[in-house]
């Protein structure tokens, strides 16, 4: 049998990928799933072993620093999982002719774009966050093993910490929000991304080395920051009561603009990216945002 190496498992992606991973591959792939204990980033050394003992065919890495703002002042530590891990991780799978899926970001791009970002477009990100996510994606494709960079973006689910959970419980202790709604992009679920993943796993052949490269992989469809409040507000209203969820107290979702919500990470005002290449290459698609939120929302317990 055929062995993955899955990471992050106690993360958004990860959780999601070893459930759905276990639903869909079970009977072609054993999956060995590592938390940080059997697998630190931070330790070179480790990662080599690691591998090396568990000797998958395939890696698949959504395991990251993801600290956006905290970044800015924790660079070393935010460059050791991001930039130098993906490249360990990289050359252990050369060694052993295995795979890398590897996760990205929409952090990579300064968002002056006025138009969706294709994965020729350039790169420049504003952030610490973007900045070592880039070196990782660079160190994985200097080793040139047969990989796939997938860039997400605005990823949530009902497992972990995120947006959709952080709204909800605002609007459940708030009459008043305040939602920055000149940020664009593409609210992405954790158990859309699992899916779109899985699917490669069996479309993706290691072997054709020329599908190798960066892929954007996001639902579909675009909004701001304020149009995924106001839709996860809406939506969990019209749940409430047949799910008995306590009701919210927010009466009001304000738009405001980036300038006025000042964080220590910049972030990108457009973050829309096309899914073109992954729909060309693959035949895989995810579904769109509010849509994918609406089956996130049917799995929520509040
Ligand atoms: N979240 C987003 O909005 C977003 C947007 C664009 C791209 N992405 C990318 O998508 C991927 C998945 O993100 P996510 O939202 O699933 O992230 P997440 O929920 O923050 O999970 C991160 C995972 O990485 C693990 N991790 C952190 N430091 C580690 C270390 N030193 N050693 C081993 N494991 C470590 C965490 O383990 P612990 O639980 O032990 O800390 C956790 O399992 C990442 O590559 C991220 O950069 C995310």
């Amino acid at each position: 049998m055929k062995r993955i190496l899955l990471t992050g498992v106690s993360g958004q992606v990860g959780h999601a990928l070893q459930q759905q991973l276990a639903l869909e591959l079970a009977s072609e792939w054993q999956i060995v799933a590592c938390d940080r204990q059997q697998l630190d980033l931070t330790q070179p050394e480790h990662i080599r072993r690691t591998v090396r003992e568990i000797a998958p065919d395939l890696i698949i890495h959504p395991a990251a620093y993801t600290a956006v703002d905290k970044a800015e002042s924790e660079r070393e530590l935010a460059y050791a999982i991001n930039a130098t891990a993906p490249g360990v991780l990289a050359e252990e799978a050369a060694t052993l002719n295995a795979g890398l899926i590897h996760f990205s970001t929409d952090y990579v791009y300064d968002g002056a774009k006025d138009a969706l970002y294709t994965e020729t477009d350039a790169v420049n990100p504003l952030s610490v966050y973007g900045a070592s996510k880039l070196a990782g994606e660079e160190a994985i494709r200097r080793v040139g093993l047969p990989h796939l960079i997938l860039r997400t973006s605005w990823v949530y689910g009902s497992y972990g910490k995120n947006f959709l959970k952080t709204i909800i419980r605002l609007a459940q202790e708030r009459e008043h929000l305040r939602i920055v709604a000149d940020q664009y992009g593409a609210p992405t679920a954790d158990t859309a991304i699992a899916k779109a993943v899985t699917e490669l796993v069996t479309r993706w052949h290691q072997e054709d080395v020329t599908q190798s490269g960066v892929y954007h992989l996001v639902n579909s469809g675009e909004t701001s920051w304020f149009g995924f409040a106001s839709e996860i507000v809406a939506q969990y209203r019209a749940l409430e009561s047949v799910r008995g969820w306590p009701p919210l107290v927010v009466n009001e979702v304000q738009p405001i603009a980036a300038a006025e919500y000042p964080t220590p990470a910049k972030r990108p005002q457009n973050s829309r990216l096309c899914t073109a290449k992954l729909e060309q290459t693959f035949g895989v698609t995810l579904p769109e945002w509010s849509v994918a939120l609406n089956q996130v929302m049917a799995e929520l317990a509040v």
